[in-house]
């Protein structure tokens, strides 16, 4: 049984390096993306402070994403490329770290309690194909700490699992 250990948050950097090695044991030996990414966001959840939404999206055409395995409130299942934190993500292929979504025009507020909110790609050899979203209600959550650190634990999801059809 895998039992994700206390990791002390105040050395931001430390922390996710603690996390990734944490992530890359509890994904050792499954390659299932579903599975993984349900992993993922409860690892994610469980362990990163205040958040109180963490999830992933894939993108099921170029035009649009779609819900993916998450931690939390029941969430918009589809979010049109463009669109949202979520979906200028993609259109601009980069991470997205919002202090504060009340500033960000179109945000999508699938939990009125979320205020700020970071998006970091999935990428494989053949482009983007899908996100991570954590969203808190504190605002100014993240920095560019917690981006590194959490685009670091998508690289680890991405290199686990498999996306063959
Ligand atoms: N806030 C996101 C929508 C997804 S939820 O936060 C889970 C956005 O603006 O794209």
């Amino acid at each position: 049984m895998f039992a994700a250990q206390t990791i002390d948050s105040t050395n931001k950097p430390a922390f996710y390096r603690e996390l990734a090695t944490q992530l890359k044991a509890l994904l050792e030996g499954e390659s299932d993306s579903v599975a993984n990414a349900a992993n993922t966001s409860a690892l994610i959840f469980q362990m990163v402070p205040d958040l109180n939404w963490a999830g992933f999206y894939f993108l099921a055409s170029d035009e649009e994403l779609v819900l993916g395995p998450f931690q939390g409130k029941p969430a918009c299942v589809r979010i049109a490329v463009g669109k949202g934190v979520c979906g200028t993500a993609i259109d601009l292929e980069m991470s997205m770290l919002v202090k504060d979504v009340h500033e960000f025009a179109g945000h999508i507020a699938c939990d009125a309690d979320s205020r700020s909110e970071l998006v970091v790609l999935l990428r494989d050899n053949d482009g983007v194909f899908g996100l991570i979203d954590l969203d808190s209600p504190a605002p100014g959550r993240f920095d560019k700490d917690d981006q590194a650190g959490i685009e670091a634990l998508a690289a680890i999801y991405v290199a686990a699992s498999s996306f063959e059809d």
